[in-house]
C-alpha cells in the first residue's frame, strides 16, 4: 500500500450549531481521481473546502478531525495557510477569471507567491497553458481579456492559474456544470492527463461523469459519507441501498 497523498479522519464541521459533516473518513490516493457525489445539500462542498482551509474565511465554523497531506494535519496551528492553499488549489463551479489578460490570470498566482524569481513568468505562463490545453487557442494574443474567451475555455484558464502555483492536488467543485457537453468532454480529457502529475478531487452531480472520469467515488447523504470504494463497484455493485438508490435514480 502506498501512503495516501490526502488522509481525512473522524471529521466533523460546524456552521454555527449546524452540523454539515458528521465523522468523516477517508483516504484521497496519490494520481488517482477521486469523486464525490450525493444529493444537494449533503455536504460535497463543505467537505471540499475543508481539504484546503477555504472554510476557514467563513465566520462562525468549526472543524474537528483531522486532514493529513503528506501525514501533516492542515490545521496545526503552525500550518501556512497560503502555502496550504498553493499545494491544494480549488477550481470553481463557475468559470471565474479576473477581467485582466489570459496571461495575467494565469501570472497573478506567480507573481504574488515570487515563484519569477526562479523562473521567467513567461515560461511558467506557458507550461501552464499548455497543461490545461488551452496554449493553442491563446498562444496568438495573450493580452486578450480572459472574458472574451469562450466559458469552456474560461474554465481551462481558470485551471491553468491553479496550474500555475505548482500544485499538488487539485479540487474541482462541479467544474462542468456551466460547459457544454463538448467543453465538459474537453475539461474531462484534461483531468485524464492530469492525473499523471495531480492528485484530483472532484464534486459532480452527473453521474456519467463520476463513472467516466474517477478513480475512486464517494457517495455522502446528510453529512455523513456512506460509501467509498473504486468507482466500478460503486456504479454496479454498491453495498448500501442509500447509495443503490441514488446511483440508480440518476442513472436510469
Ligand atoms: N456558508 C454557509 N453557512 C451556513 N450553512 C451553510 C453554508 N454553506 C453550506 N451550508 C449548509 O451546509 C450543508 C451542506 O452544504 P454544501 O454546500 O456543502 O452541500 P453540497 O453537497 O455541496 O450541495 P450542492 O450539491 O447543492 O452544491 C447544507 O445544509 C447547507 O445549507
Ligand atoms: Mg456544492
Amino acid at each position: 500500500m502506498t501512503k495516501p497523498k490526502m488522509a481525512v479522519k473522524e471529521l466533523d464541521f460546524f456552521y454555527g450549531p449546524v452540523r454539515a459533516l458528521s465523522n468523516v473518513t477517508l483516504d484521497i490516493e496519490s494520481n488517482q481521481i477521486t469523486a464525490l457525489i450525493g444529493p444537494s445539500g449533503c455536504g460535497k462542498s463543505t467537505f471540499l473546502r475543508c481539504l484546503n482551509r477555504m472554510n476557514d474565511t467563513i465566520k462562525g465554523t468549526r472543524v474537528e478531525g483531522r486532514v493529513l497531506l503528506d501525514g501533516q494535519n492542515v490545521y496545526d496551528d503552525d500550518q501556512d495557510v497560503v502555502e496550504l492553499r498553493r499545494r491544494v488549489g480549488l477550481v470553481f463551479q463557475k468559470p471565474n477569471p479576473f477581467p485582466q489578460s489570459v496571461y495575467d490570470n494565469v501570472a497573478f498566482g506567480p507573481r504574488s507567491l515570487g515563484l519569477n524569481r526562479d523562473r521567467r513568468l513567461d515560461e511558467i505562463v506557458e507550461e501552464a497553458l499548455r497543461r490545461a490545453v488551452l496554449w493553442k487557442e491563446v498562444k496568438e494574443d495573450l493580452k486578450q481579456p480572459a472574458l472574451s474567451l469562450s466559458l469552456g475555455q474560461q474554465q481551462r484558464l481558470c485551471i491553468a492559474r491553479t496550474l500555475a502555483v505548482r500544485p499538488e492536488v487539485i479540487l474541482m467543485d462541479e467544474p462542468c456544470s456551466a460547459l457544454d457537453p463538448i467543453a465538459t468532454l474537453k475539461v474531462e480529457e484534461l483531468m485524464q492527463t492530469l492525473k499523471a502529475r495531480y492528485t484530483i478531487v472532484i464534486v459532480t452531480h452527473n453521474m456519467q461523469q463520476a463513472a467516466r472520469v474517477s478513480d475512486r467515488t464517494g457517495f455522502f447523504w446528510l453529512g455523513e459519507l456512506i460509501e467509498y470504494r473504486s468507482t466500478e463497484r460503486i456504479f454496479t455493485r454498491p453495498k448500501h441501498e442509500l447509495t443503490q438508490g441514488y446511483v440508480m435514480g440518476r442513472m436510469g
